[in-house]
């Protein structure tokens, strides 16, 4: 990777490589050798621009991707697509390729009811590099401006937002979309609903920044479990176990009192600003359109840490049986899908996911 702008601390460390092999089944980076294994990966070795190429190629295909050679990012890599489709859902949750559509949904629905308890870990490999203060520069990353729709780059599509409970300690991991505001900022977009809003909420009672952890490039049955519907104050890191059968291997950030995946590619550190409020969008959603919050939260990032050469993992969505519809789809079947209590948007991703569904009636997967 081109290291990011500044000082980038290396940990020597055979110690953190060698961290890598136990929790590799269930990284993002065993994902992809897996799909590689069955012939799906999808290998973007001409260059393609950050800007527009990446959300384009992304959105026009049905197979993993992996863009090797982006303009800019010498050396940095973008994945997307990793759960374009049912089989690929079943092989992030290491099941039987052959496996129906029904037995794979039965499989997952006896996981989810099985949670495992997250294991900590000392170490981990995407402790490898840090950067922090003034030196964060989050563009040094190969973040895509994945829509030409979109008003910017988008950070957050496909990661983790983790916090806890000012009150209880209570810990909630989430998907809530970011949009690039800076070299240290971004906008984090939640419904008021949200467990996320709620946290933010408290601390603004009591006049305090909320600390956040992004991770991205993390296990996809952790991003799964991470969009399910889980009542308050129930750990999502222990869904997520269930789902890939084996315990989360967790990391307690070095900067902030959160946990997250040992092994994801990317950690972001940093905390909300209380009552500060800004846009979020327009950004090309889920229904093929565009929106905008007036009301996102503001996040600061304080410290930046990354796997050697990490890969970026995010989406492009607003076209029909795009992951984030395979993901709901899966859920709603699962009972396990939440709307916060909005209509509009429970009657919306009723109509996305019965077009979904019927499609997959015909395709007979
Ligand atoms: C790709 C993707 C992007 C999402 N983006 C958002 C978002 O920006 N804001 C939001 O409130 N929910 C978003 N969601 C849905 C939430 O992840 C989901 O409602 C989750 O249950 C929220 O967790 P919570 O109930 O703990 O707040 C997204 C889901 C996916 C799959």
């Amino acid at each position: 990777m081109t290291d990011p702008p500044g000082e980038t601390r290396r940990n020597s460390s055979a110690a953190a490589e060698q961290q890598e092999q136990p929790g590799e089944q269930a990284s993002l980076r065993g994902f992809i050798e897996r799909i590689a294994k069955v012939e799906r990966l999808v290998r973007v070795e001409e260059s393609t621009h950050w800007r527009f190429d990446i959300g384009r190629i992304t959105r026009d295909s049905k197979e993993p991707l992996l863009f090797e050679n982006i303009a800019d990012y010498p050396g940095q890599r973008v994945f997307t697509n990793g759960l374009r489709d049912i089989r690929l859902i079943g092989l992030a949750l290491g099941m039987e390729q052959e496996a129906s559509r029904e037995e794979l949904i039965a499989e997952v629905r006896r996981r989810a009811s099985n949670p495992f308890n997250p294991k900590f870990v000392e170490t981990g490999p995407v402790l490898g590099n840090t950067v922090e203060g003034s030196h964060l520069n989050l563009m040094a990353l190969p973040i895509p401006h994945w829509n030409e729709n979109d008003c910017a780059r988008y950070l957050g599509t496909w990661h983790l937002n983790v916090t806890k409970d000012p009150e209880t300690d209570a810990r909630n991991v989430g998907v809530y979309r970011m949009q690039l505001l800076g070299p240290n900022q971004a906008s984090v977009n939640t419904s008021p609903e949200s467990h996320l809003a709620l946290h933010l909420e408290k601390s603004e009672r009591e006049g305090r920044a909320l600390s956040m952890a992004v991770a991205i490039g993390v296990g996809e049955a952790i991003i799964m479990a991470a969009t399910a519907a889980c009542p308050y104050g129930m750990d999502e890191y222990e869904l997520a176990g269930g789902l890939q059968q084996r315990a989360v291997e967790l990391l307690r950030c070095p900067g902030v009192n959160l946990e997250v995946p040992a092994n994801a590619e990317i950690v972001i550190e940093g905390f909300i600003h209380p009552h500060i409020r800004v846009q979020d969008g327009p950004y090309f959603d889920y229904t093929g359109t565009t929106n905008t919050n007036r009301g996102a939260f503001l996040f600061e990032a304080t410290r930046l840490m990354f796997r050697n050469d990490p890969i970026f993992r995010g989406t492009s969505i607003g076209v029909a049986g795009a992951e984030d519809h395979q993901i709901f789809a899966l859920l709603a079947e699962l009972q396990l899908l939440d709307f916060h209590r909005s209509s509009v948007k429970k009657h919306i991703q009723d109509s996305v996911l019965k077009q979904r569904l019927l499609r997959w009636t015909r395709a007979g997967t």
